[in-house]
């Protein structure tokens, strides 16, 4: 299948939580991290969340650095990567950052059981792909947007996102930015929720790199194959 270099991008507590327990959007890492977060932007063609962050977080999904944007242009590319949803699009505000912010091209994966009217409302603003399956399935999301032009795919969370993408076999590489705060609580969300895997199915990575900015780490880790 041909699909997109895909890689997830996360800042997580040293105890593996990527929010609180009240589960949104929360500043977790330094603004050096945040400026190598948009970097990684800039040399993505297109930017993915779940549902659960665009409607808690509100997320922008933009390259804030004017200097990356203005790069991009030169290299003949949009000002900003493609911004990707994935869910059930119901609840989705017309007025949100990730619909009106910004210079970019916008694409949801819709559930089946999407609010009809909402599929058109959206479809003014974005194209609306809408599941077969009661599940999207994350490989048809990779090879749509291959078919898209999308080389590389960066995906920014959440954790059961994150969970069903590494689930399909779909990501190449993980980087995550270690910081130095513990938030606990077990319903706060950590890098990989979702089910789960069993102790056989756990997936292996391999460390890449790793670099210590102040009492921060940035680890990149490959995925290995199953
Ligand atoms: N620290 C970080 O770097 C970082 C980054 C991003 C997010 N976050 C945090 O993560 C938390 C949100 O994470 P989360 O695990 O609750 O949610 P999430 O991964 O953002 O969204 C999960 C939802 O997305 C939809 N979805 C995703 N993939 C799907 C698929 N293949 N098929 C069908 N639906 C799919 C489902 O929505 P429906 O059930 O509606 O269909 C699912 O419940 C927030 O607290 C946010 O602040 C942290």
């Amino acid at each position: 299948m041909k699909k997109p270099f895909i890689f997830i991008n996360s800042a997580m507590t040293v105890d593996g939580k990527i929010s609180t327990l009240e589960r949104r959007q929360v500043r977790i890492s330094s603004q050096k991290d945040m400026d190598m977060v948009d970097k990684l932007r800039a040399g993505s063609d297109a930017v993915l969340v779940g549902m659960n962050t665009l409607l808690t977080d509100d997320p922008k999904l933009t390259v804030k650095s004017g200097k990356l944007r203005e790069e991009r242009l030169e290299k003949g590319l949009s000002e900003n990567p493609m911004k990707v949803a994935v869910g059930r699009i119901d609840s989705v505000n017309l007025d949100s950052e990730f619909l009106n912010y910004g210079n970019a091209e916008k694409i949801f994966f819709a559930s089946r059981d999407s609010d009809t009217l909402k599929i058109d409302e959206l479809g003014d603003m974005a194209d609306v792909y809408v599941s077969v399956d009661d599940e999207i399935d994350p490989c048809f999301i990779a090879k749509t947007l291959h078919g898209l032009g999308v080389r590389r795919l960066m995906i920014e969370g959440g954790a059961e996102t994150n969970y069903r993408f590494l689930k399909a076999g779909l990501v190449d590489e993980i980087y995550v930015t270690v910081a130095p705060r513990i938030f606990g609580g077990r319903d706060a969300p950590t890098l990989v929720d979702g089910a789960g895997f069993m102790e056989g199915q756990a997936l292996k990575l391999k460390l890449l790199s790793m670099n210590r900015k102040g009492d921060e780490l940035l680890l990149k880790y490959r995925v290995s194959k199953r």
